[in-house]
């Protein structure tokens, strides 16, 4: 997609290879985000999916190819420094405390020092925390609640909650829907075109059911096998269209094994 011109990119990764030992989990993945889009990823297990959010996110390093956040080519070093440029994941597992209120997650590894004095100030983390969640949409009955005591969409809402608290400019979710009810969904889904809407947000979900990538998404990316073999504005591609590919491949892969 190198007609898009830079400035109006997001995120663009170029020939990006990652191999663990004789793995090659990424074999050559070229992508681009512009800014303002929601890029959903298709996949089957396997495909690399998670590995290149881990490598958009800092967590990984790519043994070969370029990163280049807002025009910059960038190698990003760990999670801190990709959050330091805006980029912000919400991982499979959440990675929330669940027996922490919903206050203290939102504020987890970024909590407000009151100073001089070297303590969490209580208070104005669930102040804030309050104010983020009513900003964006979210409610729960307490901000003092334990997150083991929601539903698993209230406790995705919270992760994502927390990535865009701190002025994301990018937003890389994980599967945010996987496991979740029709409803449950729904309200995920609602929260991320509510922040979309608020502008200047980019995001990047996998994502498992094609419907619901068609309804949410700009953009669709297939990977299959470490390789983008497909990609298509939503607008003009169909869940019948996406389903002939993956039978396709699964077809191909089935009569050469
Ligand atoms: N840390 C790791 N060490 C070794 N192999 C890994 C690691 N992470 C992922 N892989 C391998 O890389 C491939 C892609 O995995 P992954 O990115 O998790 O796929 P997906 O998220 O699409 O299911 C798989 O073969 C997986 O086993
Ligand atoms: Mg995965």
């Amino acid at each position: 997609m190198s007609d898009v011109p830079v400035e109006t990119l997001a995120l663009r990764g170029d020939d990006i290879v990652k191999r663990f030992g004789a793995v090659t989990a990424l074999d050559g993945v070229s992508l681009t985000l512009r800014k303002g889009e929601i890029l959903g990823i298709l996949g089957d297990n396997g495909a690399g999916k998670s590995t290149l959010i881990k490598i958009l996110t800092g967590f990984h390093q790519q043994t070969s190819g370029k990163l280049f956040i807002d025009g910059v080519e960038t190698m990003l070093r760990s999670v801190d420094h990709a959050r330091a440029l805006g980029v912000e994941c919400v991982y499979q597992d959440l990675a929330l405390a669940n027996s922490l209120s919903i206050y203290h997650n939102m504020f987890l590894n970024r909590e407000i020092i009151r100073r001089p004095f070297p303590f969490l100030n209580n208070r104005a983390m669930r102040t804030r925390a309050a104010q983020v969640l009513d900003e964006i949409g979210v409610h729960v009955p307490s901000v003092d609640l334990p997150v083991e005591q929601l539903s698993g969409g209230q406790r995705q809402a919270i992760a994502v909650a927390r990535a865009v608290h701190s002025n994301a400019k990018i937003l890389l979710l994980d599967e945010p829907l996987a496991a979740m009810g029709a409803r449950e969904a729904g309200l995920i889904i609602d929260l991320i075109l509510r922040l979309k809407a608020k502008g200047d947000l980019s995001i990047i979900m996998i994502m498992h059911n094609y419907a619901q990538t068609l309804d949410i998404a700009d953009r669709v990316m297939l990977m299959q096998r470490g390789r983008v073999t497909y990609q298509r504005e939503a607008a003009s591609t169909s869940v019948a269209e996406l389903m002939d590919i993956v039978r396709r491949e699964y077809r191909a892969m089935r009569t050469a094994s």
